[in-house]
């Protein structure tokens, strides 16, 4: 692998291409206004929501969510990795990518032994393959045989079998100059401390290559053939491989169809290899760990449905219900996630040679959709007939809720639970809300940190985001109700003429002073873009946090910014009513508690709450 890409190269990059043209090539779009306009290649749909703006070289879809620059087009649509689509980017203008430190003799030292290393372990899988072949392979054939494994699929995932002797592999990479230190940072060759010796690590294993997306081995698992422990041995982290990231099985899925729709999640290297056998080439497996958030973010960029498939004893459940967790804040519209529960003793592997492939795909069909997954894991161990347990109900699910992106699936999840809890919408929402407020409390101190962060590097307004972390970033930490009027009316100043002229409905969250200063300000008439207000700002505190919503792009049009603005002082306006003064009271005082000024106005209102609830006592 080469040297990182430099930031400088990816910025200059985009300013050069034109994000109309790279999605016109594979969406057809309409001009519509200043924007383009069509359907929108990431979810089904009839009448166009996905929009494209020249101006801001930025993609949106309101039906989806999907959005980003040119070059998160490419990775998204035709399931590139990072460096792929920049050079794919640049090699539309015929540029060469540069790579950062390629003449420094350490990133080359860096690089020269990162590929001595992929080479190392495609050496070592052939050598394992080839073993399987010879004669003291003959057990490992006969076991695989006696588990059903077809010479087919064999091949296919390319099984070999590491012989039993301490130094066979060590020899055999020695003997092509392969030094002994490289074989034990690849997790190849054990080095014990105490003797100074080093030995093979996989032993009289039948042997599971790891490849990534591009096939390259990176990692294997090896099992033993009898009931020696571990019964699987997998590599350890290495420079090449991250437990925590890799899936088994998934550049096979992908040889098989490059247009897969859904992923099959297993527990095992066995149960993949099985169901590939019958046809059912769409399964993955993790290596021994639980899901991972990293893991989710890979699938659902190549599919929008995963299923996962778990035992059905306690363990499987509760495998289960780690893997919603992990996969609730991943639940933007036009994903989905299911739940296959297996029968009690049997995995992927012994069911779908029991069942045959029909009976299997069948249970994939019918698995559980997250939904009803939550729900019933929320009523769990209650009583719904009585009070009590419709609240502990309601609340656990308003818990998961507050961890769904705002979408489909949480409108829809919120009226189910309206239905099944007996509680109004109207009230859920409220609740949610300030469960959304509670956590947003907790976590603003990081959020604060990130500001900092943020601002220190760059103030750009409207800065285009290009690399994917920062994306899932900007979505993932969604804004309050009055981070969300900040930004707007920071964006489109205008609209403070819009506001109510009392600010009552303002709720005394972290972002309220500074709302309430900068509706004052932009009341006051004097500043009309948002340069000249962030230079009011420049240098204090408030700057800070003012140049870090500058920073988010706002991805509605500028038609629809007005009445999404509107909205939200509606709601806000609507959760004022139902709170009652006893509550305003005790987060205020809260604040003050915590070492946190109030201002003139928190403090006008603190003290005629007081009077308030003096009055009526
Ligand atoms: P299982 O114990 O369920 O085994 O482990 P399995 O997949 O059914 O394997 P067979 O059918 O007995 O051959 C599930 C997965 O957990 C990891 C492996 O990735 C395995 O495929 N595992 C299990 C280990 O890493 N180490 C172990 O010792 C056991
Ligand atoms: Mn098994």
């Amino acid at each position: 692998m080469a040297g990182q890409i430099p930031q400088r190269f990816i910025d200059d990059l985009l300013g050069r291409v034109d994000v109309v043209e790279v999605v016109g090539e594979r969406v057809q779009l309409k001009k519509a206004g200043r924007n383009f306009s069509g359907l929108c290649p990431f979810h089904q749909e009839k009448t166009p929501s996905f929009t494209v703006s020249a101006d801001k070289q930025f993609y949106h879809c309101f039906g989806c969510g999907a959005n980003g620059n040119a070059l998160r087009f490419l990775m998204e649509y035709d399931k590139l990795p990072f460096p792929e689509a920049v050079e794919q980017l640049a090699g539309r203008l015929g540029i060469e990518v540069p790579r950062e430190g390629a003449d420094d003799p350490r990133a080359q030292q860096r690089d020269k032994k990162r590929k001595e290393g992929v080479n190392l372990l495609e050496l070592a899988a052939s050598f394992y393959r080839e073993r399987l072949k010879m004669q003291e392979g003959q057990p490992a054939q006969r076991y695989l045989l006696g588990r059903g494994l077809s010479d087919d699929v064999i091949k296919t995932y390319g099984i070999g079998y590491a012989p039993a002797g301490w130094e066979a592999l060590k020899q055999h990479l020695s003997e092509r100059g392969i030094g002994e230190p490289v074989q034990v940072e690849y997790g190849l060759l054990i080095h014990r401390e105490d003797t100074g010796r080093t030995y093979d690590r996989f032993r009289d294993r039948v042997m599971f290559p790891i490849r990534d997306l591009r096939g390259r081995t990176i990692a294997f698992g090896g099992r033993v053939m009898g009931d020696d422990q571990p019964k699987y041995l997998n590599s350890p982290e290495t420079p090449v491989f991250h437990k925590g990231r890799e899936l088994y099985g998934l550049y096979e899925a992908r040889q098989v169809s490059n247009k897969l729709e859904q992923l099959v999640m297993v527990e095992g290297y066995m149960d993949v290899v099985a169901l590939a056998q019958y046809g059912i080439h769409n399964a993955v497996a993790t290596l021994g760990t639980a899901t991972t958030e990293d893991h989710l973010t890979r699938l659902f960029r190549l599919v929008s449905r995963v299923v996962f498939c778990f035992d059905g004893d306690r363990a499987g459940r509760q495998a289960a219900s780690r893997a919603l967790e992990t996969a609730l804040p991943q639940m933007i519209d036009g994903r989905e996630a299911r739940f296959l529960f297996l029968p009690e003793g049997d995995d992927p592997d012994t069911l779908v040679r029991r069942e045959g492939t029909q009976a299997f795909q069948d249970r994939v069909t019918c698995a559980m959709p997250l939904s009803e997954f939550l729900f019933e894991q929320a009523a769990q161990g209650r009583d719904l007939k009585t009070v009590e347990g419709r609240e502990r109900f309601a609340s656990q699910v308003l818990e998961a809720l507050n961890k769904v992106p705002e979408g489909m699936l949480k409108s829809l999840l919120l009226e189910s639970l309206a239905q099944r809890s007996g509680l109004a919408q109207e009230q859920l929402k409220v609740l949610l809300e300030k469960r959304a407020q509670a956590t947003q409390r907790h976590s603003s101190q990081r959020q604060a940190e990130q500001v900092e962060a943020d601002s220190a590097s760059s103030a750009k307004l409207g800065a285009v985001l290009t690399a994917p972390a920062q994306l899932s970033r900007s979505r993932s930490q969604a804004l309050s109700p009055v981070g969300r009027i900040v930004q707007l009316l920071l964006h489109e100043p205008n609209l403070v003429a819009t506001l109510p002229d009392h600010l009552e409905w303002l709720p005394e969250d972290d972002d309220a002073p500074l709302c309430r200063e900068l509706i004052a300000l932009l009341k006051a008439g004097r500043y009309r873009s948002p340069q000249v207000v962030l230079a009011h700002f420049q240098g204090s505190q408030q700057g800070h946090a003012l140049a870090a919503f500058a920073k988010r792009e706002l991805l509605i049009p500028k038609a629809d910014r007005e009445a999404e603005l509107n909205g939200w002082v509606e709601h806000l306006q609507y959760v004022q009513r139902q709170r009652s003064p006893h509550e305003e009271y005790t987060a205020l005082l809260a604040q003050e508690r915590a070492g946190k000024k109030l201002d003139k106005e928190q403090r006008q209102r603190l003290a005629s709450l007081v009077m308030e609830l003096a009055q009526r006592q």
